[in-house]
């Protein structure tokens, strides 16, 4: 994990050397592949093309565009293992193993994870073809899927962008959405909601046949599955308003804001939904822990499962009274922030340094933005 962050620092100083060597050759090769109109040099601001937008509502709308496209992917790998298979997200044949472990959390979790999934891919599709219908750039990723699929009864053989076969899962939006007089925009943290799950690499899905046994492996697998669930879903939650507030054109605000509150009624789903994992320890793997949220030293409100409604807590100002809010909306360096949130918790392990490259420029393009100004 070190060496990913150090990577992705190591990237962010490379930035400004492939934007001043955009013409040099192999610069120029590399990116011509990513983006799919290919790159006008511009001397300042983003180097792509953004048509009939502003810069900074296409840089926008191209980091939520690679942001969606990211999701679409290891929400792919999950629906493939365990989720409904048919034609509206086809390339899987199921592992029931892995399906009736996830199906302790709730009946319906194969039903969620296919539409969760599917509207993922609507999400990365329609941004897309909105910035080609105002002749923007647009984001392909398509050379960075290189990395392993699970070689486990379900899953297809083909190349991925995101690894969930080694995650740390920070579960602290748990307690984050519980208490009351704290809010991560005034700088303060949270409980882990299972502390073991933050620490170390825990596969979020079979990796081989081998992981369907015995059921309390599997079954652990499952869990992680489901509070991982949690920590994308509450991610795409905070990262629409947050990007939101520098969007310029009306339309574009439309899109952010039509698009956003469909990734909170996906975290409210998860966040219900991990509340049924069932307490047990890995036996594969003993660190891994999910513990009795109900019951001392956890349970009251920092932790009880069926507190799903977000707690009203301090906003913009501690003078101003409690609110009932999503939560973080600092739109500063948001889209930066995302991205080392992904990358902390092990979405990209094994990735190419283009690939932190070009997420990275991504991001600061966004981050650039500013309402009012493109
Ligand atoms: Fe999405
Ligand atoms: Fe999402």
């Amino acid at each position: 994990m070190k060496d990913l962050q150090n990577g992705l620092k190591a990237s962010v100083n490379r930035r400004s050397f492939m934007k001043r060597g955009l013409t040099a050759a192999g610069a120029a090769t590399v990116s011509a592949g990513l983006l799919g109109n290919g790159l006008s040099a511009a001397s300042e601001g983003p180097e792509e093309k953004s048509g009939r937008l502003t810069p900074g509502d296409a840089a926008i709308l191209r980091f939520l565009a690679a942001a969606e496209i990211l999701e679409t992917d290891l929400w792919q790998q999950y629906n493939e293992l365990g989720g409904i298979q048919d034609s509206e997200v086809p390339g899987g044949s199921g592992n029931p193993t892995y399906t009736a472990a996830l199906a302790v959390l709730d009946a319906d979790m194969d039903q969620y994870i296919h539409d969760n999934t599917e509207d993922e891919l609507t999400h990365e599709v329609f941004i897309n073809a909105f910035l080609a219908s105002k002749r923007a750039d647009t984001v392909n990723l398509d050379e960075f899927r290189t990395l392993p699929s699970s070689q486990a009864t379900g899953a297809q053989q083909i190349g991925r962008l995101t690894n969930l076969m080694q995650l740390t899962v920070d579960t602290s939006w748990w307690t984050r959405y519980r208490v009351g007089n704290k809010n991560p925009d005034f700088g303060d943290t949270f409980d882990q909601a299972v502390p073991s799950l933050n620490v170390g690499q825990h596969p979020a899905i079979p990796r081989k046949d081998d992981d369907l046994t015995p059921n309390d492996h599997i079954q652990a697998i499952a869990n992680t599955a489901g509070f991982h669930f949690g920590t994308i879903e509450q991610g795409g939650t905070s990262l629409y308003p947050s990007l939101a507030q520098r969007v310029t054109h009306p339309e574009v605000l439309r899109i952010v804001l039509s698009i956003g509150p469909t990734e909170a009624m996906h975290f409210q789903t998860w966040s219900d939904k991990a509340g049924n994992a069932p307490p047990l320890t890995d036996p594969k793997d003993p660190t891994l822990v999910f513990p009795d949220l109900n019951s001392p030293p956890f349970g009251g409100e920092e932790f009880q499962t069926n507190l799903i409604m977000p707690e009203p807590t301090i906003f913009l100002s501690r003078k101003l009274p409690a609110c009932s809010i999503v939560r973080p909306t600092a739109t500063k360096g948001a889209a930066m922030g995302a991205l080392k949130f992904l990358t902390a918790m092990g979405l990209f392990i094994g990735q190419s340094p283009a690939f932190f490259e070009l997420m990275t420029d991504l991001a600061e393009d966004a981050d650039e933005a500013r309402r009012g100004r493109g």
